[in-house]
């Protein structure tokens, strides 16, 4: 997830302000979408009135994380450049997903001959099978990002196309249809004379077109102030943008009528794209979040792209033991995915709190898989988890959403989990994100071991892809949610019950409301209750019921009933018209039907809005809960 901004403006016009200002303003109201690093480029010179084309790319990036914006201020220009020379441009502010944060990586990207320069936002999934064809025809990649890759694609369409001169918007658009994956780009372009092209393939773009300007960016934030007729590019469009015009088509070439979108936020609304906390709208955004996880991970051959390793698959087919470790919400996605890992692989999995890992001398050895899980990947406890991992020669995989964190650099391999800053404290986003790469790894390693063949993983796969629209679904459920957490606000004592992977969804329903509501909430294997927590139920006690289909909902079945008949409100998350369920329940919060092993990731989506709302109801801060920290760097 990341921010960028096109403009191009009247070359003609005095500015008081030089383009570089404006652009680094716009990364600013950009940068909770990505701040390990940010760059812009501007378009320099350009038609002389003795018609020769001077016309050049300048671009400056920094990577200081949280500090690339100051950096970028400090070294650009602080006057407006001549006429022409300052009327076009484009930024960025990334959240590294292929390579490291580094000035190398950053954007915009060029092409080699430095005409072209592009910003992007999204994932090119078959990177590798373009990097090695454009290595092959003459390409120099300077970076090891997968955007780069689109400045050479655009350069080689030109390169081979040299009898027609591909005119503005048809290079990039051919370009683009080699791409597989998504994408959000802008393109500054010498030969455009000052145009931008932009384009958006399942990652989002806005355009905007006012006072002698047009411009695009990632969200709204970024333009407002800017301009007031606000557009929506819609999935599969390009556009041609001048400083009075934009073009649309789509990726065929069709042309398209952009539509306009009303605005009614003010800057602070918008960059939260008006919800009312972080904590919304990273809510919101999961179902985005799983699917960018899961691009372009297994690749053609049916290998798992891990994003650095230094395991091999030998080693990994070697493996006789899995430790997951975590703290909090990463604990819980631990505990999730421990159920598909030993179904999947037949290889015991062990679940520790890192903080009790590095005591409790556990037996390891070199053919032992410590999976770390870290959001931030600065958590102290699970850092000195892996350190001790290390010490007992077992191999360390990392598994976290921020790319050369801390537990990623001391390990043997990492996957990234591709959330996008989460800023709220709770999480939300990453826990669905941990879920789902957890679970391409344990496919992975089934795979090699011979115990899941390649039409199984793929089988699998498929139902993985389909997990971002059944989240959606159950996010829209979330008016009914909001009534059941007005009905419930008032309580102090909660009871969260499920079985097999409904106990782990248990315990991060209940993390959430104990986090941001402040309520006792306790979860429990269901089948346990029995032997101690049911002598605290009594009349209105509240019983949340994870209940969806599986094996073991009749169990379930039986459990609620002993709570209701000791007279417990029971509110019930189940599927998609599940009558029995219903008929046993006070409140039914639903969610769409998926195969149990995955289930969490849309079962866990009612508690944790009900979490929110609930929160919301009683007067608390969602975003920074007391007494938390959204890192603890601390043992
Ligand atoms: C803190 C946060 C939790 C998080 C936990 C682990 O306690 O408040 O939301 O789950 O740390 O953080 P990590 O970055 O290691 O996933």
């Amino acid at each position: 997830m990341c921010g960028i901004i096109a403009i191009t403006r009247n070359p003609e016009a005095a500015y008081e302000q030089p383009l570089a200002g404006i652009l680094i303003d716009c990364l600013e109201r950009l940068e909770y979408r990505g701040y390990d690093s940010a760059g812009i480029a501007l378009l320099v010179g350009g038609m002389e009135n003795d018609g020769a084309d001077d016309a050049a790319i300048w671009r400056i990036r920094a990577a200081v994380s949280k500090q690339s914006l100051k950096e970028l201020r400090k070294h650009a220009p602080s006057a407006p450049g001549p006429p022409r020379s300052d009327s076009a441009g484009i930024g960025h502010t990334r959240w590294a997903t292929h390579g490291r944060p580094s000035e190398q990586n950053a954007h915009p990207h060029l092409d080699c001959t430095g005409n072209i320069a592009v910003v992007h936002n999204g994932i090119v999934e078959n990177w590798r099978e373009l990097a090695e064809e454009l290595s092959r025809s003459g390409h120099e990649l300077a970076s090891e990002t997968d955007s780069e890759l689109i400045a050479h694609l655009i350069e080689d369409e030109l390169r081979m196309d040299t009898s027609t001169q591909l005119h503005g918007i048809e290079a990039t658009r051919r370009a683009l249809q080699r791409i597989t994956g998504s994408f959000a780009i802008a393109v500054l372009d010498t030969r455009l004379d000052g145009g931008l092209v932009v384009a958006r393939r399942l990652s989002p773009l806005v355009v905007g077109m006012g006072g002698g300007m047009c411009m695009a960016a990632s969200d709204l934030p970024a333009l407002l102030g800017l301009s007031g007729n606000y557009y929506v590019l819609e999935d599969g469009e390009i556009a041609e943008l001048t400083p009075e015009s934009i073009t649309a088509q789509d990726l065929d070439g069709h042309a398209r009528t952009l539509h306009p979108i009303h605005v009614s936020w003010d800057i602070e609304a918008a960059q939260k794209s008006g919800y009312d906390d972080f904590m919304g709208k990273e809510l919101h955004e999961q179902p985005a979040a799983v699917m960018d996880t899961l691009l372009g991970r297994f690749v053609s051959d049916g290998k798992l792209a891990l994003d650095e390793t230094r395991i091999t698959d030998d080693e990994l087919r070697e493996v006789d033991k899995v430790f997951i470790v975590g703290c909090g919400s990463s604990f819980h996605s631990g505990l999730v995915v421990k159920h598909a890992l030993e179904h999947w692989t037949r290889i015991p999995t062990e679940i520790d709190i890192s903080s009790e890992f590095r005591y409790r001398d556990p037996i390891l050895s070199s053919s032992s898989l410590v999976i770390g899980v870290s959001q931030s990947g600065e958590t102290m406890d699970t850092l000195q988890a892996i350190h001790l991992a290390r010490q007992l020669n077992a191999k360390v995989l990392a598994v976290s959403n921020v790319v050369d964190s801390s537990i990623t650099r001391q390990s043997d391999g990492v996957l990234y989990t591709r959330a996008g800053p989460e800023i709220g404290v709770a999480a939300t986003k990453t826990f669905s994100t941990q879920i789902v790469a957890l679970q391409m790894l344990a496919l992975y390693i089934a795979q090699l071991r011979g115990i899941l063949y390649n039409d199984e993983t793929s089988l699998i796969m498929d139902q993985l892809r389909d997990l971002p629209r059944l989240m959606r679904h159950a996010l829209d459920r979330d008016e009914a949610v909001k009534s059941v957490a007005e009905d419930i606000a008032g309580q102090r004592d909660l009871f969260y019950i499920g079985r097999n992977t409904g106990y782990p969804v248990a315990l991060e329903g209940a993390l959430k409301m104990k986090e941001i509501a402040y309520l006792r909430a306790e979860a429990y294997p269901a089948g346990e209750l029995k032997h101690g927590p049911i002598a605290l139920i009594e009349p209105g006690t509240v019983v949340l019921a994870i209940a969806t289909k599986g094996r073991l909902q009749k169990k379930m079945h039986a459990n609620i009933s002993e709570v209701k008949s000791r007279g417990a409100k029971v509110i019930a998350v189940a599927n998609d018209g599940d009558t029995s369920t219903a008929a046993l329940a006070d409140h039914v919060l639903y969610v769409p039907e998926t195969v149990s092993l995955l289930a969490p990731v849309v079962d866990v989506i009612p508690l944790q809005l009900l979490a929110y709302h609930v929160a919301r109801f009683r007067g608390c801060d969602v975003d920074r809960p007391r007494n938390l920290a959204k890192t603890v760097t601390v043992e």
